[in-house]
């Protein structure tokens, strides 16, 4: 059976973009992969968070993953300071990679620009990325499409090692989904959806409630023309809630596009919200079940068990390959 990995960070509550870029294509992978769901808060310190507020989104990453269908019984989700390999495989990644090579990623770019006191694990964290990939001799990664820079490093940073100290790491292809890769932004449709946009009204959060996706998706920016129309260089704001309905109705964006022909945008406003909130609501449902629920913990005791085993097994092929500590 092969193996997948993903993880999400969990930063705030996920958004619209992390669920239909990422999140909603791991349940179907369940039976018939290995699955490894990660919840990456050692990613999330690259910058600075608040403590409690950071337990609280760990815990609620992992009632999501489960609201949205991973089954704890067919996949291991566990959080990733819980297995020390991730961290310890982190470092030697770092030790294999260049510098100019890390200054090259955009999102390094993007999160230090014009900003002082940059940590330095803005920059080194793609390689515990890599680590966190390659512990598993993962095959697939299903991620969004801001990742894909990310992957192709990883897999640089495989073949690297594997040529210089021995052929242990499995080469991971990147799974990207042509639909809903990059949703954008509600207000500008040029930049991606995100969970650190300033404005608000930007982003659907996965835990927003009825009045809340309403509201933003009424105020979405479109354009003057009134057609609904698919045109991703032009009209920006219809074509992502073409792809955001489309996704969530399972109707082809031309059926979408024939269902709206001479109606205004209100009409088709209101559809992709009550689209957006019927979808929404049964994770929103077992979401608020699960949370405080005994159940969460064992699951994540579990999970790091399960992923402990596997990782810290790699760990020390890893340093074995490396010549480090002593042989075992
Ligand atoms: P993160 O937490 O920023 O995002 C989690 C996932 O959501 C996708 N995504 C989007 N997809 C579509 N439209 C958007 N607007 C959008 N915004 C985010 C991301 O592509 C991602 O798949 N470095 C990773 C987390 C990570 C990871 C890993 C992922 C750490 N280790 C190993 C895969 C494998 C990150 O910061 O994702």
């Amino acid at each position: 059976m092969k193996t997948i990995f993903s993880g999400l960070q969990p930063t705030g509550t996920i958004t619209l973009g992390n669920y239909l870029g990422a999140l909603r294509h791991f349940p179907p992978l369940q039976d018939e992969f290995n699955c490894f769901y990660c919840i990456v808060d050692q990613h999330a310190i690259t910058v600075p968070q608040d403590r409690l507020q950071l337990r609280k989104n760990i815990k609620s990453l992992a009632a999501l993953y489960i609201a949205a269908g991973i089954n704890p019984e067919k996949s291991t989700i566990f959080i990733q300071s819980e297995v020390p390999a991730h961290a310890q495989a982190g470092w030697i990644m770092q030790c294999i990679s260049y510098i100019g090579e890390l200054e090259r990623m955009t999102q390094f770019k993007d999160k230090s620009q014009g900003k002082e006191g940059v940590s330095s694990a803005l920059l080194t964290y793609p390689p515990l990325m890599a680590a966190d990939i390659l512990l598993y001799n993962t095959d697939v990664v299903p991620v969004g499409d801001d990742q894909k820079q990310h992957l192709e490093l990883t897999r640089d940073l495989a073949e690297r090692f594997n040529k210089k100290y021995n052929d242990i790491f499995t080469i991971p292809e990147p799974r990207i989904s042509e639909v809903g890769a990059r949703i954008m932004s509600l207000q500008e449709p040029t930049k991606k959806m995100s969970k650190s946009d300033q404005n608000i009204k930007s982003t659907i959060f996965l835990l927003d409630d009825e009045k809340q996706i309403e509201k933003k998706i009424k105020s979405a920016v479109t354009d003057s023309e009134g057609i609904v129309k698919y045109d991703k260089e032009n009209k920006h704001g219809v074509s992502n809630l073409l792809t955001i309905y489309s996704i969530l109705s399972n109707k082809t964006i031309p059926q979408l596009e024939s269902e709206y022909e001479g109606k205004g945008y209100g009409d088709f406003k209101a559809d992709v919200a009550k689209v957006v909130i019927d979808s929404l609501k049964p994770i929103q449902e077992k979401y608020y079940e699960l949370l405080d629920s005994a159940l969460l913990d064992q699951i994540l005791d579990e999970g790091a068990e399960k992923a402990n085993k596997v990782a810290s097994k790699m760990l020390k092929k890893m340093e074995n390959a490396m010549g480090l500590g002593r042989k075992r």
